[in-house]
Order: structure tokens, then C-alpha cells, then sequence
């Protein structure tokens, strides 16, 4: 089961500058959302407080499973994930920035070999496993990225801005990635973008920042 994360009259002003405010909204279990607009409109600060990396001045975050409100002690930290638009790079191989994740979580060598190959064989970098991250292309770093983010087979992945600096074939390449995510596996996905192409693609629904709200478009 995917999770649903529930945002209820959200508040969060930088200074006198109020960026939400009363902003509530669902993103269900196993959809695909992409919040668009220009920037500067608070997309990535959204993203920030659903991952709860960033705190809102008010209101309050919720993760359901069905109607269920999961809580400190069910690890919502490890079943989520925040991927950003220039991925931190570990001076390692590729593999290794991959199979991170899981070696946190002390899964079995086994179990983490199988589930890096496949995942380097989704985003095309499985002749690449050995090589040093450092040596990517920013295209072929931003699959690595999404790679390593589905590693932990997360119940809801945010990324913003995952097309941001790629060129034409990685921009297709991670569009291909994200189809597969969304049919293949149960997981909730939103993404910040201000490619609305991108976003009709990709995205089960379309919503935007405007007056401190969330509206579908
Ligand atoms: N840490 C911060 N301190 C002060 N202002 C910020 C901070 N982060 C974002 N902002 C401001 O909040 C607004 C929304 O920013 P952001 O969430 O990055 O928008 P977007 O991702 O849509 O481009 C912008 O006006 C930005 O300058
Ligand atoms: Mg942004």
C-alpha cells in the first residue's frame, strides 16, 4: 500500500513574505501529483515541510495508511524521501551511492546487490555500477539520484525539480523513469516542475501555488 500525506491549513511566512497560508490538501495513496508554477512561488519550500525537513509556522502534516494516521514510532522518516535537484554525490561508485539506503538499514549483501542491479537497469546506468559518481554527467547524476531514492523503496517520493539541467535524452530518460515508477510500483509521487509538459505527462494531477494555496488545475 502507497501512503497518503494529508496538509491541513498550512502557514509558513519567510519574514513578512506569507508563502501559504490556510493551504490544505491530499495527495492520495498511489497517485502522481505535480505542483507547477514559476518560481519563487514556494514549491520547494512545500516540498521541504512535506519531507519534514522544514517545519510550517502552522498547521499540520499527516501520513495515512488507508485512514490510519501513522505517527513517530512507525519511522515515517525512513518510508519517505525528498529528492533534490542537484543530488549530493557521495565520493564513491555509483553502486555504492545506490546500495547507501539499504547498507544504513542493514539489509543482507545479497539482498543489496539484487535490488541496486535492478535499479541501475530502471535508470540505464547498469554498465556504469563501478564507475566513480563523481564522473557523471549531471543527467546520468540525476538518475543515479532517482535510483538511489527508490532504493528504499519509498511509500511516497517528492522530487523537486527532477528534469532541472538535463539535456533532451536524460529529460526523456527520467520521464521514463517516473512512467515506470508510477505503473510499477505502489508509491506516491509529487514533483515540483515548472515544465507543464512534464507535468500533463507525468502527473495523475496538476496543482499549483497561488495565494498562499494549493489549487488543481
Ligand atoms: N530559507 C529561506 N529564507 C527566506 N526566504 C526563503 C527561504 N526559502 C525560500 N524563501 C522564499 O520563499 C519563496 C518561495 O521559494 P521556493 O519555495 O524556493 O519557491 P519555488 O520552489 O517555487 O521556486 C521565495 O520568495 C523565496 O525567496
Ligand atoms: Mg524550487
Amino acid at each position: 500500500m502507497g501512503m497518503t500525506l494529508q496538509v491541513s491549513q498550512l502557514r509558513k511566512t519567510y519574514r513578512d513574505n506569507v508563502i501559504f497560508d490556510a493551504c490544505s490538501y491530499t495527495f492520495k495513496d498511489s497517485m502522481a501529483y505535480a505542483i507547477v508554477g514559476p518560481n519563487g512561488t514556494g514549491k520547494s519550500t512545500f516540498l521541504r515541510m512535506c519531507a519534514l525537513l522544514e517545519k510550517p509556522d502552522a498547521g499540520t502534516i499527516d501520513f495515512l495508511h488507508g485512514d490510519r494516521a501513522l505517527d513517530k514510532s512507525d519511522g515515517i522518516m525512513r518510508r519517505i524521501t525528498l529528492l533534490l535537484p542537484s543530488v549530493g554525490v557521495f565520493n564513491t561508485s555509483v553502486y555504492e551511492n545506490v546500495a547507501y539506503g539499504l547498507r544504513v538499514r542493514k539489509c543482507k549483501n545479497t539482498e543489496i546487490e539484487q535490488r541496486v542491479a535492478a535499479l541501475l537497469k530502471l535508470v540505464g546506468l547498469h554498465d556504469k555500477m563501478k564507475r566513480r559518481a563523481l564522473t557523471l554527467s549531471s543527467g546520468e547524476t540525476q538518475r543515479m539520484g532517482l535510483a538511489r531514492a527508490l532504493a528504499i523503496a519509498p511509500e511516497i517520493l517528492m522530487l523537486d525539480e527532477p528534469t532541472a539541467a538535463v539535456d533532451t535524452a536524460n529529460y526523456k530518460a527520467i520521464t521514463d523513469i517516473l512512467l515506470s515508477v508510477k505503473h510499477s510500483m505502489k508509491t506516491t509521487i509529487i514533483f515540483a516542475t515548472h515544465d507543464v509538459k512534464l507535468a500533463d505527462n507525468i502527473a495523475d494531477r496538476v496543482v499549483t501555488v497561488s495565494d498562499g494555496l494549493l489549487m488543481e488545475i
